[in-house]
């Protein structure tokens, strides 16, 4: 399968364009405000096959449908208080709602990964609901990499993965966020968390009143949370966590004013955020695994990463990339 993979700009030609591949089963990705996801149709198993295959997917996870409006969610699910709750206070956003699919849900099974459940995004960016609003219908959207590699937070990365996989790239430019979309189950019961990510912990306790619970091991065994695989944020190169010094040609990753001891030796030296900004840092992230991983360095040493705001969001991001494999 050697497509051209079409550029298509954010204008109204451009987005219309996008909707008319993606109601006609192409995939096209697009841009979010936390990564550009890898879109097509959800309601189609053979779109979403698709979107399996272009990954290049070890397993099929169940996949995140994206819609324009609360309104489009709550046909597709059915929401308790909490997740009304959440909805209302994080959609638009990088928050994704696990919940009940309703008995009219239209998101496929594959989609879906053969639960009873169904995981919803409102996302921030207005491109990507005009996208949506044209469309008509739910569009599933894994991060736009190639399984196991760093997710795209420009439409060049994205390039760099899936050109030749997929019909076009809607360019909106680089994501702001450059995290995936927090994950809360709600499925009765308290609220889990399954993924930490752009809304954090301290934003959701303010509006559920309480601490959020962990994933539990039901959700292990549903299987809930797959995109958690520790091989899943993998650079080539070794990631080795909360270094104290530089060896004579790894890649530093740094984060704050401080430099390591031995930087003047390393092959490559990027700064998440001099200025210790964990927001700053995590926009940065994916494109600085990329830029250091590209210089062949064997190890890719990282500085400590507070845990604070998005930081607990990067560090989980780190420990993946670091997992043995
Ligand atoms: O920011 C994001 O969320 C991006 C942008 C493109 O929207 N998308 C994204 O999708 O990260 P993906 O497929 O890489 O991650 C989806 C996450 C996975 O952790 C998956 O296991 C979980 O959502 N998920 C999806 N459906 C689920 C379900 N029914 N039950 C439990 N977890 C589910
Ligand atoms: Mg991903």
């Amino acid at each position: 399968m050697a497509l051209a993979t079409r550029a298509l700009p954010a204008s109204p030609a451009g987005v219309a364009e996008a909707a008319r591949l993606l109601r006609a089963g192409g995939l096209v990705a697009f841009p979010t405000e936390t990564v550009y996801g890898l879109g097509g149709d959800a309601t189609d198993p053979a779109a979403v096959a698709r979107i399996f295959a272009a990954k290049g997917r070890p397993r099929f996870n169940p996949l995140i449908a994206h819609v324009p409006g609360t309104v489009e969610a709550e046909a597709e699910g059915v929401f308790n208080d909490a997740a009304r709750a959440l909805a209302g206070a994080f959609w638009p956003g990088p928050l994704t709602l696990v919940v009940p699919a309703a008995p009219g849900c239209t998101v496929c099974d594959l989609a879906r990964a053969g639960l009873d459940s169904v995981a919803l995004r409102v996302p921030g960016s207005a491109l990507a609901r005009t996208l949506l609003a044209a469309v008509g219908w739910p569009v599933a959207g894994p991060s736009a990499n190639r399984s196991g590699h760093v997710s795209p937070s420009t439409a060049a990365h994205v390039q760099a993965d899936l050109a030749g996989r997929i019909e076009a790239v809607l360019d909106g430019g680089p994501a702001a966020v450059g995290v995936e979309s927090t994950v809360v189950a709600c499925l009765g019961g308290a609220p889990r968390l399954l993924r930490p990510g752009a809304v954090t912990r301290a934003m959701i306790r303010e509006i559920l009143g309480a601490a959020i619970a962990e994933a539990d091991a039901g959700d292990a065994a549903r299987p809930v949370g797959p995109g958690l695989l520790a091989s899943h944020y993998a650079p080539r190169a070794r990631v080795r966590l909360d270094a104290a010094a530089i060896e004579p040609g790894e890649a530093a990753l740094l984060f704050g004013p401080e430099t390591l001891p031995g930087s003047a030796a390393a092959r490559a030296v990027l700064n998440l955020s001099p200025a210790g900004d964990p927001t700053e840092a995590a926009a940065n992230l994916f494109a600085a695994l990329r830029a250091l991983d590209a210089t062949g360095a064997p190890v890719i040493a990282v500085v400590p990463i507070p845990a604070d705001g998005l930081g607990e969001a990067i560090r989980d991001r780190l420990a993946r990339a670091a997992a043995p494999r």
